[in-house]
Formats: C-alpha cells, sequence, structure tokens
C-alpha cells in the first residue's frame, strides 16, 4: 500500500487549525513535515503562529519571556466568568509566578519519587486484575476495558477519592479538557461548564470531609494541597481547581499513551513481537511510544517580549502553539522519525513539555505505561486486532475512543 501524500507548499499556505483539512487529525504528521519543509513558523493569523520545528518549540518552552497565562485568549473563546473560563485560568498550567510557583512547589513535594515508588504494588495488583477480566469480555476492547479504566484509578487514589466516587470523574474530564479545542462548538462549551458546575460541589464536599478527617500528606495529594507548606498555602478557589486540573491531567493522556502505545505496537508487529521477547526494552520502548504517538499534540504560549527563534523573532503579543507532535518527527533531531525503533537513544522527545511547566506527573505516567504494556504483553503475547480502531477527533488530545482486540492473535 502506498504511504500517505506529503502536502505541498500551495496546500501547506492554507493550512489552519480552526478549520484544519481533511484527514488531518487521523493522520497529522504528513502535514506536520509539510509545514516543517515549507512554513516552520506558520501564520495562523495576524499575531498567531504554529511551530514545527524541534528546535523552535523547545526555545520557546526554555524562553524567559513568554506566558501561559491565558486570561486574554480565553476571555472570547470560553466566555469570561464562565466555569470554564475561572476552571482553567485558576489551573497551575495555565498561569504564571507567583499563583504557579506556590502551586507547582506544593503539588511537586506530593509527587516526590518516593511517593511514585508507593504506587507501584497496587497498580501491578489493579492491571493484573484488569487483565484477568479482560478474558471475560466477549469483545474485548483495549481502551474501554483496559487503558481508559488505569489513570482514574491512579489519580483517585492519589487525592484519595472514595472508590464509589469515582464514576463521574472521567466524564467531566473529558468534558472539561474537551473545550480546549482550538475551536470548540458550543454544546461542548456547554458540557464542559457543566461538568466544572458539577464537579465543584463534589470536591468542596470532599475537602470537608477531608478536613474533618485528614489523611497522610506525605501520600495524599489532596491533605498536602490543603495543608500547603512552609512557604504558603492555596484559597479555597485555588485549591479546588487545582484538584480538578490534577485529575483531569493525569487521566485522559495517560490512558492515551496506555491506547496509542499498543495501536501502535499492534500496527508495527515486529517491534511488539521484540518487546516481547525482550521485555527488558519497556523502559526505551515507553519513551519511544510516547514520541511516536505523543497524547497531547500542542501547547500554547504568549510571547511577553521578542522571543527569538532559529531564523527569526517573533514579537511581543503573539499567540504561539507548540507543535509537539511535530517537534517529536522533526529528523534534525529523531533519525528516520517515522520509524518505530523501541530501543531509540537519544530520545529527548517533548510529549511532557519542557521548562517551568514541564508535566508534573511523568513518572506517574511513566510507571503507568511501563505497568499497562508490559503486563499486557506478558498475559497476552499474541494480542492481535479485532476490528478497526475508532479515533478520538480531536487534535489536542491524540488518542483512540475504542480499540478492538482478539486476546490470543
Ligand atoms: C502520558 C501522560 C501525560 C502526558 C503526555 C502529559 C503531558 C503534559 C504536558 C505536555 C504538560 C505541559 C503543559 C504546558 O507546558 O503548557 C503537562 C503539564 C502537567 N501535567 Fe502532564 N502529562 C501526562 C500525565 C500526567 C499525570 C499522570 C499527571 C498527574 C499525576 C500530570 C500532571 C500535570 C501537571 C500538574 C501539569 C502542569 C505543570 C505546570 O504547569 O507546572 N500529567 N503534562
Amino acid at each position: 500500500m502506498p504511504g500517505p501524500i506529503t502536502p505541498d507548499a500551495r496546500a501547506v499556505a492554507g493550512f489552519s487549525l480552526a478549520s484544519p483539512p481533511a484527514g488531518f487529525v487521523a493522520l497529522p504528521y504528513p502535514w506536520y513535515h509539510a509545514l516543517r519543509t515549507h512554513s516552520p513558523v506558520h501564520a495562523l493569523g495576524p499575531d498567531s503562529v504554529f511551530l514545527t520545528r524541534y528546535e523552535d518549540v523547545l526555545a520557546v518552552y526554555r524562553s524567559p519571556d513568554v506566558s501561559s497565562d491565558k486570561q486574554v485568549e480565553f476571555a472570547p473563546k470560553l466566555g469570561a466568568g464562565s466555569p470554564l473560563y475561572e476552571h482553567h485560568t485558576t489551573s497551575l498550567v495555565f498561569s504564571d509566578p507567583p499563583l504557579h510557583t506556590r502551586v507547582r512547589r506544593i503539588l511537586m513535594g506530593a509527587l516526590n519519587q518516593r511517593a511514585i515508588a508507593r504506587m507501584e504494588a497496587g497498580l501491578v495488583t489493579l492491571v493484573a486484575d484488569l487483565l484477568d477480566r479482560l478474558a471475560g469480555h466477549a469483545e474485548p476492547d483495549l481502551i474501554e476495558h483496559f487503558a481508559a479504566q488505569i489513570p482514574v484509578e491512579v489519580i483517585g487514589n492519589l487525592l484519595a477519592v472514595p472508590h464509589d466516587e469515582r464514576s463521574p470523574l472521567r466524564d467531566w474530564s473529558l468534558a472539561i479538557l474537551s473545550a480546549l479545542e482550538p475551536a470548540p462548538a458550543p454544546a461542548v462549551l456547554a458540557r464542559g461548564n457543566a461538568a466544572v458546575d458539577e464537579f465543584l460541589p463534589y470536591l468542596r464536599d470532599l475537602i470537608a470531609r477531608r478536613r474533618a478527617r485528614p489523611g497522610d500528606p506525605d501520600v495524599d495529594v489532596l491533605t498536602r494541597l490543603m495543608q500547603g507548606d512552609a512557604e504558603g498555602t492555596l484559597s479555597e478557589r485555588e485549591l479546588m481547581h487545582n484538584c480538578i486540573f490534577l485529575l483531569n491531567a493525569g487521566h485522559e493522556t495517560t490512558s492515551n499513551l496506555i491506547g496509542n502505545g499498543m495501536d501502535a505496537l499492534l500496527t508495527h508487529r515486529d517491534q511488539l513481537d521484540r518487546l516481547v521477547a525482550e521485555p527488558a526494552l519497556i523502559n526505551t520502548a515507553v519513551e519511544e511510544l510516547l514520541r511516536f504517538e505523543s497524547p497531547l499534540q500542542l501547547n500554547n504560549r504568549r510571547a511577553t517580549a521578542p522571543v527569538a527563534i532559529s531564523d527569526r523573532e517573533l514579537p511581543a503579543g503573539t499567540f504561539i502553539t507548540l507543535g509537539i507532535g511535530a517537534a517529536n518527527r522533526d529528523p534534525a533531531v529523531f533519525p528516520d522519525p517515522d520509524r518505530l525503533d523501541l530501543a531509540r537513544k537519544p530520545n529527548n522527545h517533548l510529549a511532557f513539555g519542557q521548562g517551568a511547566h514541564a508535566c508534573s506527573g511523568m513518572n506517574v505516567a511513566r510507571l503507568e505505561g511501563r505497568i499497562a504494556i508490559g503486563a499486557l504483553l506478558a498475559r497476552y503475547p499474541r494480542i492481535g486486532r479485532r476490528g478497526e480502531p475508532q479515533r478520538d477527533l480531536r487534535m489536542r488530545f491524540r488518542g483512540l475512543r475504542s480499540l478492538p482486540i482478539a486476546l490470543n492473535g
């Protein structure tokens, strides 16, 4: 079968993320390559650019002259004062110092290596149990019955959300994050606002119960966030919105690491067989799967002063869209970037971002990816497809809605 056609310079000239070309969301990589070749600093509007070169994306992540604060951008998009607006502009990922520094410091204190190491045994048991249950499904689906089940439990454990209260978390999270697409439809915004409105009273109640019976701040991130640290505490509003963010941040991204990763392995059977034969490859394999099909494809910044990138300067005020998925396929950094190579080294991918906002949960996600994919292949080395996967048609979060599998080929 011939490979996908790479768009030419003329096609690239009209490229827009707000109304992407047909086929882009399903397979953005040929477009990323063409943009990188013909228009690496691509204008999306008069003061808005899309970067696809690794070097440029990294320069912006590391620049002191960019802001993550989204008040200017989100006011017209989400409606100033709407629940979604309040949520997204209060969470650490979309804020600058001093709020960002304060929240991140307290959070990182809770997501340390010791706390992560403590998660491992519970995660192994959870995955083993899901693998037992997979065999009981007449039509097993890797997303619904496996990948989507793991992160909600891990984050639920981190915040010590009682098990019988976890079922709405996934839908709330999907609804809130979907509003971040480049051009969300009114129904998407309505669902997102309703989700924040339902989530907040739930958290208020959870926090009141935790205040009455505090947990161990060494393992219970909610207690830790409520107590703050020697240098400061969070207001009630900051606390609630950052809990929502934490639940969301670690949720879909990690499901998509497992789902996209398994889909890539099923497509590249030689690599799947390689991992089955050499389970010790799991660490580099997870990094390569993160590079190859990055769960988060886009990030954003706004220039607060002129920002120098490889061959030009972006003026103050420019809205910058960072192409994580594009940077991770840049041949200048990753030789033969469209080849999946589970032993690839070095592999300094940008799937977790870089700089001041680099993912706080990256080692939690890596642990989940290693245990989930490693145990799945150890138990079902002949796993195969049972039908066509269904893609989730969003471009910021890359993932599958469904991946029908046959456990024994
Ligand atoms: C494969 C899974 C994951 C991917 C691909 C991912 C990706 C990212 C990326 C790219 C950023 C940077 C955003 C920016 O610079 O604007 C980020 C931030 C963040 N992530 Fe993750 N993430 C994952 C899993 C997790 C998990 C499991 C947690 C929590 C346990 C988490 C918590 C966070 C937090 C709190 C931030 C904000 C950090 C800050 O603004 O300082 N993430 N993530």
